[in-house]
């Protein structure tokens, strides 16, 4: 892991990929530690958060987003320590909460940075659990997908940040809780550790009618983490009156084209119709920012309760972010992928 505190090494997007991101896709440059000006902090990066989305950065075509330029370091959310500060409010030592990307050092203005408690044992959860992953979760299930005692609430990506977080949430409402995730071991996990009621492995044989089994009153809540096939089993599960917050489509972040097979927009829109289901997509941060105190609140008890476990999968050094970047979308993470730069 770097110490080297006049080398800054910054991971910047070398060309667009097609399909899946490839290693030749990233390149890692080296210059030097930059001095603060009037105004400014020099931030250490010691976590760089690693998420789905930015697969989506790396592309130019239509989004929510501005792309990251050819050449520009990805972005990303960290948790960093003041080096230097020119700046009235935030002093040396201090522990930040910001979007330095994927860099050893980064200049700030302040803007956009919080300060954390240098008291928390385990900063890196401000980028997952009690961060935007753990936000978005919150909100999607409590506002978009409302869950009541006695429903049934069904999330993939289960054993991730958003997923793990979804579920137990639902769990805590009284809900029936069915987690969809790749790997027995991911799914014991799911089951034992986070209490769902029940996970099937999406890897493993005749996914429709497993997902059948597992939901014998059908499905009232599905949080849309993935699309793909997953979806495809549970669109006729799916109840009257059925919420469908739509989260992410992982399973097509890598795809060029429309997947093979007869346009199904039309069984979607009939579904849709005839069971009076509500499906609505959101952005976290666009959406609900001024809900974000009392998600904090929330979150922070119930993580303190240990009613929402937390599971991290932290990768030693800068230099092995995109090769954990590329297995993020092919689900090898186990928990909220994190980078960790530097000791903290
Ligand atoms: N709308 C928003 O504001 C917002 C904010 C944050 C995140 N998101 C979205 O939320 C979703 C989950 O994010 P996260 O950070 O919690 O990710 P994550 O769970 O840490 O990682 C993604 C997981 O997706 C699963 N996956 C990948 N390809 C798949 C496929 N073809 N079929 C089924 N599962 C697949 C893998 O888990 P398995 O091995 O278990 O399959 C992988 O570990 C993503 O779609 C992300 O883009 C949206």
């Amino acid at each position: 892991m770097s110490q080297n505190k006049t080398v800054n090494r910054r991971v910047v997007l070398k060309a667009r990929p097609r399909g899946a991101p490839i290693a030749a896709d990233f390149q890692t440059e080296q210059g030097n530690v930059p001095t603060p000006a009037d105004g400014q902090v020099l931030l250490r990066t010691l976590y760089l958060s690693l998420d789905p989305y930015m697969r989506g950065r790396m592309s130019d075509g239509p989004s929510y987003a501005a792309p990251v330029a050819i050449g520009d370091v990805m972005v990303g959310g960290t948790v960093s320590r003041v080096e230097a500060s020119r700046h009235s409010d935030f002093k040396v030592g201090d522990r930040v909460l910001g979007f330095a990307g994927w860099q050893d050092y980064a200049l700030s203005d302040g803007k956009g940075l919080s300060a954390l408690s240098l008291d928390e044992p385990h900063p890196s959860r401000a980028l997952g659990v009690l961060g935007m992953p753990g936000f978005t979760a919150y909100m999607g299930l409590l506002d978009i997908g409302q869950p009541v005692a006695g429903e049934t609430v069904v999330v993939a990506a289960a054993s991730g940040p958003v997923g793990s977080v979804v579920g137990q949430i639902a769990k805590i409402k009284g809900c029936t809780v069915v987690g969809i995730a790749g790997g027995a071991e991911k799914c014991r996990y799911v089951m034992d550790e986070l209490g769902f009621d029940f996970c099937v492995d999406h890897h493993a044989a005749d996914l429709p009618a497993r997902l059948a089994a597992a939901c014998p009153k059908g499905i009232d809540v599905y949080f849309e983490n993935v699309g793909g096939a997953v979806f495809d089993a549970v669109l006729p599960l799916l109840n009257t009156k059925a919420r469908i917050p739509v989260c992410g489509l992982i399973a097509a972040y890598n795809a060029i084209a429309l997947p093979p097979g007869p346009d199904r927009l039309g069984l979607l829109a009939g579904t849709l119709l005839r069971k009076r289901i509500k499906m609505q997509g959101f952005i976290v941060f666009d959406d609900y920012a001024p809900r974000w105190r009392e998600f904090a609140s929330a979150m922070g008890t119930w993580v303190k309760e240990n009613r929402v476990k937390v599971r991290e999968d932290i990768v030693f050094g800068l230099e092995n972010a995109p090769e954990a970047f590329i297995g993020l979308l092919e689900g090898k993470n186990f928990g909220k992928l994190v980078i960790q730069l530097a000791r903290d």
